[in-house]
């Protein structure tokens, strides 16, 4: 088999270290020999070596080559996808880690691949070293799906966990978290939770087998949260995490992504550094967690080259198509919250008339803990210029 890589970077690199270091069990398991025979892209920062393989950066060459399949790590969105689409009409499969490309175009691409009998794998776009999107695709297939919860951004994790372990400042391990190879090459994906919005909208088509459109998917970064809420929440008994929670209740549905209040003596609080973990709900399992590294060079490697062995072993398998939405995102599921206020004398007032759980009060700021509510009956009750801080909590 022939294999082009589009792109050198962190996890390209990672692609070719691993095909070097387990071609033996590689071509083992797929019965198969392969050859690295292009390489697509400009740089080639990390030294690999490029003997006998065509490096160019024209597309074209890929796209008119006798590749069998690409595997695309370039990043980006809209050149990636007009990329992919040629490549898929050429016939080629195609294997991507492109989260942020892939929340908007998946549909069309997974339709055009089946259209061309070819196979289009992304299992690396989502919680990198964990199996699943297979997971969702093969392993939980008899299920209904109703819910899943989970950590989805190694970078935000790292973070959270150092600011939460060793007060550590948010700039600091933002930039340890850069060099450590988890952070997109903008990070504001990250912290600002459309990395994990992306992964959520990824792992939502695929639970429910329904269209989702990225914009539903509401998002809140970790950019504003202060180490107070952290530890005013610790002493609550909650851990602070940026999490992605997708729920269906009868024909609706709720996506969010942002820092919520889980608690400390859960699994999902003991998942730190860099690690993620996904629940999933569904009407034959109950419950099932997946664990593992979330991103990093090899750990995404892993599961680009098992998606290429895949396709070496099995060839066209098909693609996950999905209907037409029927789900209505429109309000938000009843639950627990966690605010901080400005503590005037009109919001103390508010706070007792709606005999809110005060769980901190110091200097100018009051927090409560609130029953289960709806988010606009909260917002109806307390003056929404006074709010310094609101998450969610998950019980
Ligand atoms: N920047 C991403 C993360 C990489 O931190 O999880 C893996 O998608």
């Amino acid at each position: 088999m022939k294999i082009a890589i589009l792109g050198l970077g962190t996890v390209g690199s990672g692609v070719m270290n691993l095909l070097t270091q387990n071609r033996e069990i590689i071509e083992e398991r797929t019965n198969q020999t392969f050859e690295v025979s292009h390489v697509y892209g400009r740089s080639n920062r990390y030294q690999i070596d490029l003997t006998n393989i065509v490096h160019t950066d024209n597309i074209e060459d890929i796209i008119q080559s006798d590749v069998d399949i690409v595997i695309e790590v370039l990043g980006g969105i809209d050149f990636t996808y007009q990329t992919i689409k040629k490549l898929l009409l050429a016939g080629k499969h195609v294997v991507t880690a492109n989260k942020d490309m892939l929340a908007i175009h998946v549909e069309e691409l997974s339709r055009i691949a089946n259209e061309n009998q070819v196979q289009f794998n992304y299992e690396a776009s989502v919680a990198g070293g964990i199996p699943v999107i297979l997971g969702l695709q093969h392993g939980l297939n008899a299920n209904r799906i109703h819910r899943f919860m989970g950590i989805l951004n190694g970078t935000t994790n790292y973070i959270l966990t150092r600011m939460t372990q060793d007060d550590w400042d948010f700039n600091q391990a933002l930039e340890q978290a850069q060099q450590l190879g988890y952070a997109e090459s903008d990070p504001t994906n990250d912290i600002g939770g459309f990395d994990a919005q992306r992964k959520t909208a990824i792992l939502s088509r695929l639970a429910y087998r329904q269209e989702i459109d990225l914009e539903e998917v509401s998002v809140k970064g970790i950019e504003e949260l202060q180490l107070k809420d952290i530890q005013i929440a610790q002493q609550l008994g909650y851990t602070m995490k940026l999490i992605g929670l997708s729920e269906m209740q009868d024909n609706r549905i709720e996506m969010l992504v942002g820092p919520m209040l889980i608690p400390s003596d859960s699994q999902l609080a003991s998942v730190n550094e860099a690690m993620n973990a996904v629940f999933f709900n569904g009407d034959a399992i109950g419950e099932t967690m997946c664990y593992g590294p979330g991103a990093g060079s090899m750990e995404t490697a892993s599961a680009i080259v098992a998606d290429m062995m895949g396709i070496m072993n099995f060839g066209f398998i098909g693609n996950t198509e999905t209907k037409e939405s029927a789900l209505t995102t429109s309000e938000t599921f009843p639950r627990k919250y966690y605010v901080r206020l400005l503590a005037t004398t009109e919001i103390k007032q508010m706070v007792e008339n709606n005999q809110y759980d005060i769980v901190y009060s110091k200097d100018n700021d009051i927090a409560i803990q609130t029953p289960i509510m709806s988010l606009s009956e909260l917002l109806d009750s307390v003056s929404t210029e006074s709010i310094q801080a609101l998450y969610p909590i998950i019980d």
